[in-house]
């Protein structure tokens, strides 16, 4: 079996006891371990000059390998042209997304030095596997280097319509890299159909219909792949103590009243603010549910360096505080937000605890609490998934009740919905969402894609 090399921009190895051990983690190192393989990213420190010294690290049977990079390489490429740029854009945020020349040859720059601190550690037989969208051009970057290996990419997360890209200074440079690789993987037919779209319209070229064309005598192919989770763990850690524990401290200080959960990142691409609009609107219209009901929301910092991000962190301060303010009695608040992150174990506990999972991202490439609050739930008595249909997990969880999450009406109406269903619906619902989770696991997502890199068939198709 060929060694495998994965590539991301954070290199997260297992760690002993790791409570928050999330699966993608978890998967690539089972995947690393049986081929002796290697993670490479950057370490997410700083050097004030560049040396490309590489530091290798080896936990669990799994040996990472990271680089320590410039404060203006950090400034450039992370909080600029990845977070600042194009994940803006490709969660069709051209409002907030900039556009600087800075940025750009940041992100050039970095992807050449992992380039060259890479090339020399690859192996004739290795096949590389590199992860989202900090690295587009690195395949590119390798073959300049004189790389012959079967590379492939995957993207986590959305990828634009093509009219949309188009904003993009140099967009057709960034598209034309891609094909660099010999397999690119998409979370959800929603994305490919974008990608391929630009290929055919933009650029001409054919596409097959295995989602493969030719390009400078080279075959790519385009591929759904979406990303699971570790369903049979998940649902292990769900009975374990801490998380037990959890959810019953959950049940006793929610005194009765039904819990309504939400838990992403502090990020706009999750539709936070349209949450607490939608949520509003269901107190305004259900006042017979005022003191019976209540909504979590975990939302714990993140690229707090970026201007977006502090806006919306004040934004959804402001919005709770309105809410709170408006409708909270002496023995009642009806938001709790919450901005620290929880233990995976303690947060499955919380899961379990929840009647109704409220998912609802304005654009999410997979979104994985979606599947994770369905792992969680208790199978005689599950929770509700409330799930944005533009989460790319809503091709495949078609049992939830599916949203728009730009409307505060949708949403409120989702929330009645889900309060009032009885238990036979909860069931049947559950259990199909949960078929297809343990189905297309994490494991699944990962030999999916490996096999193809390797030149073999694609197996199953994806059930939507
Ligand atoms: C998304 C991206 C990942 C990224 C993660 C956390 O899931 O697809 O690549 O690692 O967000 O963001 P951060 O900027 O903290 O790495």
């Amino acid at each position: 079996m060929s060694r495998l090399i994965v590539v991301s921009n954070r290199v997260s190895p297992p760690r002993q006891g790791a409570a928050n051990q999330g699966g993608l983690a978890v998967a690539l190192a089972a995947a690393l371990r049986e081929t002796d393989g290697l993670w490479f990213g950057w370490s997410g420190e700083e050097t004030e000059t560049f040396t490309g010294a590489i530091d290798y690290q080896t936990s669990q049977g799994v040996t990472t390998a990271t680089i320590d990079l410039e404060p203006q390489d950090t400034e450039e490429y992370y909080n600029g042209y990845a977070n600042r740029t194009l994940w803006p854009l490709f969660h069709y945020r051209i409002d907030l997304a900039e556009y600087e020349r800075s940025f750009a040859g940041g992100y050039a720059r970095v992807n050449a030095r992992f380039a060259d601190t890479l090339r020399p550690l690859i192996e004739p037989d290795d096949v590389v596997w590199v992860h989202d969208y900090h690295l587009i051009p690195l395949g590119l970057g390798l073959r300049r280097r004189e790389c012959t290996n079967r590379i492939g990419f995957f993207l986590h997360i959305p990828w634009p319509p093509r009219r949309l890209l188009l904003t993009l200074p140099s967009h057709m440079q960034l598209v034309k890299s891609l094909f660099a690789y010999d397999v690119i993987g998409f979370q959800s037919h929603d994305s490919m159909e974008a990608f391929l779209d630009y290929v055919r319209s933009e650029l001409g070229l054919e596409v097959d219909l295995q989602g493969a064309f030719h390009v400078a005598g080279r075959r790519v192919t385009a591929m759904v792949c979406p990303i699971g989770i570790d369903a049979r763990a998940f649902a292990e850690v769900a009975q374990s103590e801490d998380a037990l524990t959890m959810q019953d401290a959950m049940r006793k200080s929610a005194d009765g009243r039904a819990m309504i959960v939400g838990v992403e990142r502090l990020d706009y691409s999750k539709g936070l603010q349209e949450r607490f609009l939608g949520y509003e609107r269901f107190l305004a219209s259900h006042p017979e549910m005022h003191e019976q009901v209540f909504l979590l929301q975990i939302a714990p910092p993140s690229r707090v360096d970026v201007g977006s991000y502090q806006e919306i962190r004040a934004t959804l301060e402001a919005l709770s505080g309105r809410i709170n303010g408006a409708y909270a009695t002496a023995d009642w608040v009806p938001i709790r937000y919450v901005n620290q992150g929880y233990p995976h174990a303690r947060l499955t506990g919380i899961y379990r605890a929840a009647r109704v999972g409220l998912v609802t991202p304005l654009r999410d490439g997979m979104n994985l609490v979606a599947k994770e609050y369905v792992a969680a739930q208790d199978p005689d008595d599950p929770g509700v998934l409330i799930l944005s249909r533009f989460a790319g997990a809503a091709e495949q969880l078609r049992e939830a009740l599916l949203v728009n999450p730009h409307s505060a009406e949708d949403i409120a109406d989702a929330i009645a919905a889900a309060l009032a269903m009885p238990l036979a619906e909860r069931q049947s619902r559950w259990r199909a969402m949960m078929a297809n989770i343990e189905r297309q696991d994490v494991a699944w997502w990962m030999h999916r894609f490996t096999r193809q890199l390797a030149g073999g068939a694609l197996g199953e198709p994806i059930a939507t």
